[in-house]
């Protein structure tokens, strides 16, 4: 049955459970200062959806500016009510929405390009994937990083769903097909809304689930010279605490969120 929230309640909730943009530019304009010892200026944010991220990097500097790549209008057109709207003249100056394929935009080169929310798992084998990892490495200035990011461990390809609430809203991810032999795999969010009603499905994920190995093989392949993967920290609970930092190895939990920064 199709969903009965309003796009404006539909986009809400998305961003309230899966997004954090601040700390995602926060992140990665760190980052790249570490790296290369200078900031980054601009931003092509790949499957931008709403753009958040965009809009943030914008705000938080003004000699930054930013492109949000996204083929579908609906969240553009979202994104431009939430986030676009609330930026200053000057800001809304250094930030466009392109409604273009990732394969192919007409932004220019950048500092750093994004990928986030498993976007890129779009791409289910490995020849698309590196036509795309190859397409983002020549888009890139000569100091650039590509950051995307990864979800793994044992539980994240069960059949399960994970809950999580929040206020007045509860988040549910659903696993709902996982493939041994290909990792084609179904993701679907769900919400409970502060009524108690439930709404099914408001966003299904037809994926390949790429390892962390392959990834960084593809991504050496495409050109990066570099990859360096982010493992985040724990609270006193034992659960993730927000704070990610460059590792080689760590314990394999039952499930995980990881960022990678692939160098030029
Ligand atoms: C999982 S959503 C992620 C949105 C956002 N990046 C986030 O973190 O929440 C994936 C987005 O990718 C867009 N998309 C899928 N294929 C695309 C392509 N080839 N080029 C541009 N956008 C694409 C979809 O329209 C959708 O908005």
């Amino acid at each position: 049955m199709k969903s009965q929230l309003t796009l404006e309640e539909k986009y809400d909730y998305y961003e309230r459970a899966v997004q954090n943009p601040e700390s995602e530019v926060l992140f990665m304009q760190d980052e790249f200062k570490r790296i290369y010892g200078h900031t980054p200026y601009t931003l092509r944010e790949d499957f931008c959806g709403t753009g958040a991220i965009s809009c943030k990097w914008v705000e938080q500097n003004k000699e930054c500016e930013a492109w949000g790549i996204d083929l579908d209008p609906e969240p553009i057109g979202m994104g431009k009510t939430r986030h676009y709207s609330k930026l200053t003249k000057l800001q809304k100056e250094r930030m466009r929405y392109l409604q273009e394929n990732v394969l192919k935009t007409s932004a220019p080169k950048v500092d750093v390009v994004c990928a986030f929310n498993f976007s890129y798992w779009i791409f289910k084998n490995r020849k698309d994937l590196l036509k795309y990892f190859k397409y983002v490495r020549r888009s890139l200035n000569k100091q650039g990083v590509f950051f995307l990011d990864i979800f793994a461990g044992p539980e994240s390809q069960k059949l399960i769903t994970d809950t999580k609430k929040l206020n007045g809203l509860t988040y549910y991810w659903e696993c709902q097909h996982f493939n041994p032999f290909t990792h084609d795999c179904t993701f679907a969010i769900h919400f409970r809304d502060k009524k108690g009603k439930k709404h099914e499905n408001v966003f299904t994920y037809h994926w390949r689930m790429w390892m962390m190995p392959e990834l960084r093989d593809i991504l050496h392949e495409a050109g990066f010279s570099q990859t360096v993967v982010y493992w985040e920290g724990d609270d006193e609970d034992g659960n993730g605490n927000g704070e990610f930092k460059p590792a080689v190895d760590a314990e394999n939990c039952d499930a995980w969120v990881s960022y990678i920064a692939a160098l030029t």
